[in-house]
Parts: C-alpha cells; structure tokens; sequence
C-alpha cells in the first residue's frame, strides 16, 4: 500500500498521521524508490515536536533516512537502474565541495518533505547506492548519522593512527564515530551514562569508558587518562558538555561541534579556546560524495552499523520516537521488516 506519514495541524506526537500517498511517475532525471527500511535521528524527534525550525511549514513528512530498492526511472537516469538497492544522500542536492544554502535546503524531512512513506521519486543524483553486505535496516541507518560521524572524523578531522578520540555517548552518531575511529586505528574513550551501554561500547573497541552521570568531570578523567589530552571530540550533548570536551582536548586538537542534545547555547570559554589553539569545527551532515567515500570504507571493512535491539514497523513510528526521546537506544533506531 502506498502510505505516508504526515506531522498534520500542529507539532507533537500526536500530530502524526498515517495516510495515502501517490509516489507517481518519475519525472526527467528522477528515479522511484520503494523504501524497505529507515531509521531515526534526534533531528527527527525535535522536528515532529515543532523544536528543530522555527519557520517550518505544515503539513511535512518527517525522517531523512531510508533504504529502498529503485522501481522506476525516468527519462536520462543512467546513474541507478530498476533493482538497485540504495539510500538517498541526507541533502539530495548537495553533491560535493562546500554546501551552497540551496543545497542544505535540500535535507530530507526539513524544511522539505522527507521519506517515511513507502515510495518517493527523487532525484538520481541524489541516490546512493549501498554496501552489499548490509541489510535494509542496517542500510537506513547510513545517510545521517554516520555521514555526519565520517565527516567529522576522516573529512573534516582528517584523523590518523594512533590518536585519541573522545565520543559522548553511545546514540547513532556516536557509535558511528566509535566503530570509524577504530577502523582509522584510534584509541577511543566513549563517555555514557550507561554501565550496560559502555559495557557494549567497550566490545566495540572503546579502550576506556566514562559514566558521565558518575564522574560529571569527565573531561578531566579523560585527560589523565591521556596525558595530554584527546585529539578529537565527538561534541553531541552541546551547551551541557562543551565545557568538559574543552577540558578534554589536547591543545591544537579539534572538537567537533556536532548535536545540542544537552542545550543549543551557553557561554563559551574564549580564553580556554585561544590560549591552547584548539579548533571548534562546526558538522553538518556530509555530501554525496562523502557518503559514496565511506561506503567504500564501510565496504572494505565489512563494517556492521550498531542497530538498536528494539526493531519497529513502519506504522510504529510514533513508538519509535518516544523509544529515541527516552534515550533508551544504543546506535540506530530502525524500521522495517529486515
Ligand atoms: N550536525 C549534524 O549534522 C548532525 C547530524 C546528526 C545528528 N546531529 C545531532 O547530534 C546529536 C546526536 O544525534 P543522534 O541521532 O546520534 O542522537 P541519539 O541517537 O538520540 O543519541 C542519544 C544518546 O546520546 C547520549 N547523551 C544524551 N545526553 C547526553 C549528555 N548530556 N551527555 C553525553 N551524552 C548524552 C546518550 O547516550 P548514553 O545513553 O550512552 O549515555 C543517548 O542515548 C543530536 O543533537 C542531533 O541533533 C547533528
């Protein structure tokens, strides 16, 4: 059945619809995707509650991130054909260098229509193709968080053997950035406020864990377990952690500013910043080509993304996010049979 979900009338959970929906024909340069798979970001959750854009336009169908076999292309498209398995890149329009603000208007599911429906045409330029060796769900977990985690760690970051990195917690991002970082040879420390959830870190190939609700300090603790400090930081909590992650840092390191899950603003150490050259990197998400550059990374290795024990059907998705909003979760929440 053709279907979507809709956030309709207002913001909140209950503000979701499920309905029909045509994916139609594709148009020049286009191909029709039907989605077998998604899974959800934090951004998801605070879009569906209203808290993501303040000028965002109703109705919308949420959710950037899905897998999906090509049906039907149409007229021009050579990049996909019939059969192939792929993903939507996070901003279709978004193919590589820089974003151009049309680019990054471009994000799925804000402030345009995204993919939890069942079929959508897209544009082809904006399709990837996936590993082979991933399943549907394991494949929907890619467009978001892990592009964001590979751009942060090897595009922006520019990471090398023998590093240290620090990752707060152990969500989608994070664990993607756990899993990169030990494939590019890094030590990495992972902070969660989770004995169990550290206990899998660790089996992951974290070398050390921190109970941040134990140890509030936990950029100090990091630093003695460094000597000097880190070289990066995985920065997901934001007004509520930067100040640890700074504490964490070793000087000319990089702490990449990534997620507001503890609060988007706070005062901002100027002087801890300039007097140890440390390097604030703002990330949005990654290109096209980025997500082609870390599947072939994720090929190599025969990485398995981290899939949260906790599996949903498409018509769960209001269950899902309150699965996500409680943080719950370890890796990716997804949807989907397989
Ligand atoms: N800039 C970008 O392009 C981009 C892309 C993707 C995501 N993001 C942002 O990055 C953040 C993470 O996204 P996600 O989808 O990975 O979220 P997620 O899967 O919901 O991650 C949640 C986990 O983060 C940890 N956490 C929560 N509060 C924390 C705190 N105060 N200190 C340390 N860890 C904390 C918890 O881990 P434990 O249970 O182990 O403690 C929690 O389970 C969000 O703010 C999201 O909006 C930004």
């Amino acid at each position: 059945m053709n279907e979507a979900w809709r956030i309709e009338g207002g913001f909140g959970p209950d503000k979701l619809a499920r309905g029909p929906h045509d994916p139609g024909e594709p148009g020049p340069g286009e191909a029709r995707v039907r989605f077998t798979a998604w899974s959800l970001n934090y951004r998801d959750a605070l879009i569906v509650a209203g808290l993501y854009n303040p000028k965002q336009k109703l109705p919308l169908v949420p959710l950037s991130d899905a897998a999906g076999v090509v049906d039907a292309v149409g007229p021009g498209v050579t990049r996909v054909a019939v059969g192939d398995r792929v993903c939507p890149a996070f901003a279709p329009a978004w193919i590589d260098g820089r974003p151009s603000a049309e680019d990054m208007r471009s994000a799925l599911g804000s402030p345009g229509d995204g993919v939890a429906m069942r079929a959508r045409c897209l544009p082809a330029s904006g399709l990837v193709r996936v590993p082979a060796h991933l399943s549907d769900r394991e494949a929907a977990s890619l467009p978001c968080a892990a592009t964001t985690a590979w751009n942060a760690l090897f595009e922006l970051g520019a990471i090398k053997p023998g590093e240290t990195v620090l990752v707060q917690g152990t969500g989608g991002v994070s664990s993607f950035a756990l899993q990169f970082a030990v494939m590019a040879g890094a030590r990495v420390i992972v902070t969660s406020g989770s004995p169990e959830k550290a206990a899998r870190a660790r089996a992951l190939g974290a070398f050390e864990t921190i109970d941040y609700r134990k140890e509030p300090r936990w950029g100090e603790r990091a630093r003695e377990l460094t000597g000097e400090g880190v070289e990066h930081v995985i920065e997901v909590g934001g007004a509520g952690t930067i100040d640890q992650s700074l504490r964490a840092v070793r000087a000319g390191g990089t702490v990449s500013v990534i997620g507001v899950l503890a609060g988007p603003a706070g005062p901002v150490p100027l002087t801890r910043i300039l007097m140890t050259g440390v390097r604030l990197q703002g990330v949005f998400v990654g290109s096209r080509a980025m997500f082609e550059r870390m599947n072939r990374a994720i090929e190599a290795a025969a990485l398995r993304p981290v899939i949260d024990e906790r599996a949903f059907g498409f018509e769960e998705l209001p269950a899902a996010l309150a699965r996500m909003q409680a943080g719950a979760h370890q890796g990716k929440i997804t949807l989907g049979a397989s």
